[in-house]
């Protein structure tokens, strides 16, 4: 049996005369920038998000920089973060002229670990950027109060959380802004690219839109320098005709990680990442950990199942922060998940079928050791 790490076909085919629709109506109107399908997407899903503000942006990266800049974080300031994520998180940060300041992370969630903020800090530290890795919300609570002590902004990176809660309560009304990406194996995913800004604060929601616009307040006329990260009308309506969908899509990614989590229980060799007390998860990935990696992952490909690394290099060791002068060792905790993680097949149209055949041979791996 062939089991696809992610399937977008099968989504599409749920909704293609829908989407087809909506696609012609934007050509029809011509409404290719910013216009009424981003408006209408903006207001849907900041009430998904729980929030009066959504912005929405060119890709999730971009989502992440105009946050932090729309929050008065900029050039010269500390940023912390964790290298436990993609390299999207620290190119945000760099690319506003700030710096990244990286903390280890939790050995049993691999997100922020909120003991770890106080030996960051300095005078320059401006803002932290925990990010909710794989739906699975950091320790907002901690994060939030720390921040508040020491007169920091928080921008969550919730790329891959659309609608987690920690205690309850939307991650995006956690601390100053989030920030969200429709790259299309997303929960949430566009046609191509897009993200979004949610945001309490309607300074910070005003910010972003005119930094994601050229500055521009009206034609013509620029109060600030900007940029161009505006959202297409396509991708608008593409989410918009994807987002009633979303929290089915969700549950049924929940049900099937519950389902991999009792099937693979007992499996030996591989350990399970647990949800943090208060941290509702939407499950984006599925991701294990397992000391044989390699070899547990060939054998997965052997069997026609995909998987994938999230992610096998953290970011004080990639090449490209070289500078930051890092070397093995400095962040014990992230570089284990780095050599152990392994994500199994997760998306809604995961059959029961699918998903016992990808249990069964993590098992049958097992018993051929
Ligand atoms: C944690 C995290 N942050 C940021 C991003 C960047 O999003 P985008 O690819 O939409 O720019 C991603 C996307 O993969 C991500 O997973």
């Amino acid at each position: 049996m062939k089991v696809p790490f992610v399937d977008l076909q099968a989504q599409y085919v749920s909704l293609s005369s829908a989407m087809e629709g909506a696609i012609a109506d934007v050509i029809q109107k011509n409404a290719f920038i910013g216009g009424p399908y981003l408006k209408e997407f903006e207001k849907s899903f900041a009430v998904f998000c729980g929030v009066p503000h959504a912005v929405g942006v060119s890709n999730g990266t971009d989502a992440l920089r105009l946050a932090l800049l729309g929050c008065g974080v900029g050039p010269g300031d500390e940023v912390i973060t964790t290298p436990n994520t993609f390299i999207a998180t620290a190119e945000a940060i760099a690319m506003i002229g700030a710096q990244v300041r990286f903390i280890d992370v939790d050995p049993e969630t691999g997100n922020m670990d909120p003991k770890n903020l106080k030996g960051a800090l300095t005078p320059r530290t401006r803002a932290i950027v925990p990010v909710h890795l794989y739906g699975r919300p950091a320790d907002m609570s901690a994060i939030c109060q720390f921040a508040q002590t020491h007169h920091l902004k928080v921008v969550s990176d919730a790329a891959q959380a659309h609608g987690a809660l920690f205690q309850g309560k939307p991650i995006g009304q956690w601390g100053d802004a989030a920030s969200f990406s429709f790259y299309p194996g997303k929960n949430l995913g566009a046609y191509g690219d897009a993200g979004a800004v949610v945001t309490n604060s309607p300074e910070v929601a005003a910010q972003v839109a005119l930094l994601r616009d050229h500055g521009r307040t009206q034609k013509y006329e620029h109060k600030i320098l900007g940029f161009n990260c505006r959202m297409d009308g396509l991708q608008a309506a593409v989410l918009s005709v994807k987002l009633p969908h979303l929290a089915e899509w969700t549950r049924q990614r929940q049900s099937h990680a519950k389902r991999y989590e009792d099937l693979l229980a007992s499996t030996a060799g591989i350990r399970l990442v647990k949800n943090r007390a208060g941290a509702e998860s939407v499950a984006h990935l599925y991701t294990i950990l397992c000391d044989d990696r390699e070899a547990l992952r060939s054998h997965l490909t052997s069997r026609g199942i995909e998987t994938g690394l999230h992610y096998p290099i953290p970011l004080h060791l990639q090449p490209a922060l070289s500078s930051m002068g890092f070397k093995p060792g400095d962040f014990p905790v992230a570089e284990a998940w780095a050599q152990n993680v392994l994500s199994l097949p997760l998306f809604p149209e995961l059959t029961e079928e699918q998903l016992v055949y990808v249990a069964a041979a993590l098992n049958e791996r097992v018993r051929v050791c």
